[in-house]
Formats: C-alpha cells, structure tokens, sequence
C-alpha cells in the first residue's frame, strides 16, 4: 500500500500551501509602501504614532524585514530534494534561517507583542507564540548539531509552522472580514488559535504519516531480527 507520505493528495495539498504562502508573503510585503516612510493613516499603524519613535520602530523594521525571508527560507529548507541535491546549501541557509529567527524575528515579535493594541490575552498570545517560535528553532539546531537529524527535521518543522501563523492571520482575519463576523471576540483570537489550530493539525497529520512509513520499517526489522536468529539456531543446532 502507498504511505500517506507519498500520496499524490498530500503532494498537490502541499502545493497548494507553498502557493498560499507565496502570494500572501507577496500581499504582506505589498504594504511596505505604507511603512517606509511611515503613514499613520495607514490599516496596522493607524494610533500607532505616539510610541512609534521610541524603542518600537527598532523592533518594527527589524521584524518586518527579517519576517518574509523565514517564511522563504523555510520553504526551500523543508523541501527534500533542495536538501539532498545542495547539501551544502541547505546548512547555509538553515545557520541563517536560525540566526534570522533567534536574534531577530521572536525578540522583536516579543517586543511587539506588547504594544498589540488590544488587551492582555492578545499580547500574551503573540509572546507565548515568539517564545514558543524561538524555542522550535533552538531545539531543531541544537539536533542538527549533535547530528540527531530525525528530531531536527521535527523541529524545524513546528517551527515553520509556527512562522506560518503570519500567513494564517491574514488569511483567517481576511475570511472573517469579508464574511462580516469580526467582534471583539475575533479580534483576540487570532493571537491564540492561528498558532495553536495548525500545530494541533501538523501534529496529527505528522502522527499518521510517522505510523504509516514506521510500519514497513518495523517488519523489516523483525524480519532481520527473524532471519538472525534463524541462522543462529541452525548453526548451533537449537
Ligand atoms: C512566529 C513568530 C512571529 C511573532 C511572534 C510575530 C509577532 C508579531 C506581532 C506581535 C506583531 C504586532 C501585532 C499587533 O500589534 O497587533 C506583528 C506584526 C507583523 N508581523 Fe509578525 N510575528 C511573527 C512572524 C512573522 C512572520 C514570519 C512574518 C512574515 C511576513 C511577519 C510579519 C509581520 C508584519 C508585516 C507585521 C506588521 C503588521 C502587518 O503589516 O500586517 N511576522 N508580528
């Protein structure tokens, strides 16, 4: 039977959502016009001016610079063939890739996400998803380097998809915006659920595909482990 891994679905899926996230990256970077210089008027920095000047401008442009490159990144670093055909490449890009989200990306997220404006759940939201973000990356590098490459792909997995979750903002806030049902209460949750929503379906789509593939690996080894002793009890006669 064909793993789930290999199905032909999963790979037009998997398509599709290099697509979404390639135009949306598109769509974000877009609306840098409005940023350099910056327009008060415009959508994210409308109220924004009073603290704009002090530390938070720092960690705007830091942020929002560094962002579309991970998504990037991340991107040509998951994807099997660039890795096992430039090898060199791929660990290249993953010490930049990791450099970029550590020393940039989360801490000015962190530093951003308490000036959301809005209320505590939304700015711990934003926090816990830099940290949690910031985490990921360590913890796929620090396998990489001690050359534990099953938990390292694991990680930096979770991690792109936590990177996703700015993709997600837009494409969620958009649906409820065109649909007519933001509110308060929709306004909040995007800070939570657009991070929390595709880790719980990357976890179990990982679990399913993980259980299918180990399956042949599993009776392959019993089978050697059969074969062994089978031969070992032959020539001692058991
Ligand atoms: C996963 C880690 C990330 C965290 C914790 C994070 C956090 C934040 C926070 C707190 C804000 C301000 C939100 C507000 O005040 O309402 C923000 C805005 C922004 N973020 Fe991120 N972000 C992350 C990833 C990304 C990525 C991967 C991109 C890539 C494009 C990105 C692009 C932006 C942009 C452009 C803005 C300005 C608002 C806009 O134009 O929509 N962020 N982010």
């Amino acid at each position: 039977m064909m793993s789930l891994e290999r199905s032909p679905l999963l790979k037009c899926l998997q398509g599709m959502v290099c697509l979404l996230i390639l135009v949306v990256t598109f769509k974000i970077v877009a609306i840098y016009v409005d940023y350099f210089p910056p327009n008060f008027s415009a959508d994210f920095l409308i109220g924004r001016k009073p603290e704009f000047y002090g530390s938070y401008q720092w960690a705007f442009y830091t942020h929002i610079l560094t962002g579309p490159f991970t998504l990037i990144f991340g991107m040509i670093l998951l994807s099997d063939r660039f890795r096992i055909r430039f090898r060199r490449w791929h660990s290249r890009i993953g010490k930049a890739q990791v450099a970029l989200i550590l020393l940039f990306l989360v801490p000015s997220g962190f530093w951003m996400a308490f000036y959301a404006q809005s209320d505590f759940p939304v700015k711990l939201g934003f926090a816990t998803l830099s940290v949690v973000t910031g985490l990921s990356a360590a913890l796929g590098w620090w396998f990489a380097v001690n050359r534990d490459f099953h938990l390292h792909r694991l990680w930096m997995k979770r991690c792109y998809v936590l990177l996703c979750s700015a993709v997600v903002t837009r494409v969620v806030g958009g649906a409820l915006l065109t649909s007519g049902v933001e509110s308060e209460w929709t306004n909040a949750l995007p800070a939570w659920i657009n991070w929390i929503i595709p880790l719980v379906l990357f976890e179990i789509i990982n679990r399913s595909t993980t259980s299918q593939s180990a399956l042949p690996r599993q009776n392959k080894a019993s089978l050697g482990t059969e074969a062994f002793r089978y031969v070992k009890s032959n020539k001692t006669g058991a």
